[in-house]
């Protein structure tokens, strides 16, 4: 049952995207907030270069769309999506650091480490992953503090040890940088991923809940969709590593294999990961058909993150 046709669901990110470009930029204003002494001039150059002009949006969409399935919409749920964007950027820059995965290219321009220096892209980080929470902290979000709360809450643990920081480690690990490598099962695989890529964007469904105030059973549906929609989300960028370019991409193709990246596309070869982001659709669909219709946008979400091309 398709009853969001594709062309509307990209219309639709558009316009997310759009509202959630002009958020982005006024968060990232040169002017100082109540609390703050001054912005340094350099430090808001290269987070607008981190964050601004570039991306799909996804995070920011999968706030709006999940908390629109629970009657929350307007700007709170655009702002909360504008805080995950900020975390997700940060997650970027620090990723593509030379420690790191070394990348020169993101979103189609140097990488903040190039186009700043390394010592600047590490604050560019850091700034973003406490402005993350500065944002949520904000009355705008939910005039309830026990939602801004528990966003608060949930955005650390799925950013943090247990989530993205914690993925990261197991990634590096997977790569023989600490000790010698070692083929990793298919399950440590998708335990990986479930933490590096699948927690933010899992975090990204759950926040429409929590802004919305599912309801036990909707809450546990719309945090299985996150978890499934999280898991397809870094097959199809493992895949694109294989079978993308780094021109339509806007970043370095064809690295996992030399970094000796721990993959789906290793561990199950190309068909096999296109067979499981096949099953995981299947399973996002199933997951949703409690909510009918009004999740039909939730479901071309899904295909499009199977789908994706970039
Ligand atoms: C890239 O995320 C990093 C991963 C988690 C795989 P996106 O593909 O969402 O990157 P942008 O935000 O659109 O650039
Ligand atoms: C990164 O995964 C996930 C993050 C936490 C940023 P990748 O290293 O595969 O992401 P890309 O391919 O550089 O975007
Ligand atoms: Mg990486
Ligand atoms: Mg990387
Ligand atoms: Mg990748």
């Amino acid at each position: 049952m398709d009853a969001v046709p594709d062309h509307d669901f990209s219309r639709r990110l558009t316009a997310v995207a759009g509202e959630a470009e002009t958020a982005l930029e006024r968060l990232l204003g040169n002017d100082a907030l109540p609390g703050e002494v001054v912005r340094p001039p350099r430090l808001m150059e290269a987070m607008r270069h981190a964050v601004l002009g570039g991306g799909k949006r996804l995070r920011p969409f999968l706030v709006v769309e999940s908390a629109a399935l629970f009657g929350a919409t307007g700007h709170g749920p655009l702002l909360a999506g504008c805080a995950l964007e900020c975390l997700h950027c940060y997650s970027l820059v620090h990723d593509d650091l030379p420690s790191m995965d070394n990348d020169d290219l993101r979103r189609g321009r140097p990488t903040v480490h190039k186009a700043f220096d390394e010592a600047t892209a590490i604050l560019v980080g850091d700034a973003l992953l406490t402005l993350a929470f500065d944002i949520l902290a904000r009355e705008e979000v939910h005039p309830d503090a026990h939602v801004r709360t528990a966003l608060v809450r949930e955005l650390g643990r799925a950013g943090g040890i247990g989530g993205m920081v914690g993925g990261q480690m197991l990634d590096l690990a997977a790569e023989g940088r600490f000790e010698a490598k070692r083929a990793l099962s298919e399950s440590e695989i998708i335990t990986l991923q479930a933490m590096k890529t699948g927690a933010l964007l899992r975090f990204a469904c759950r926040a429409g809940g929590i802004l919305g105030k599912a309801d036990a059973a909707a809450s546990a549906a719309i945090d299985r969709y996150g978890a499934i929609v999280g898991q397809a989300f870094q097959i199809a960028d493992d895949l694109l590593d294989v079978e993308g370019d780094t021109a339509t991409l806007g970043k370095a193709a064809g690295k996992d294999a030399a970094a000796g990246k721990g993959t789906l596309v290793t561990a199950l070869g190309i068909e096999g990961a296109h067979a499981k982001l096949d099953a995981l659709v299947a399973e996002a669909e199933s997951v949703l058909k409690p909510f009918g219709a009004k999740a039909d946008v939730l479901r071309a979400t899904a295909r499009f993150i199977a789908n994706r091309r970039t």
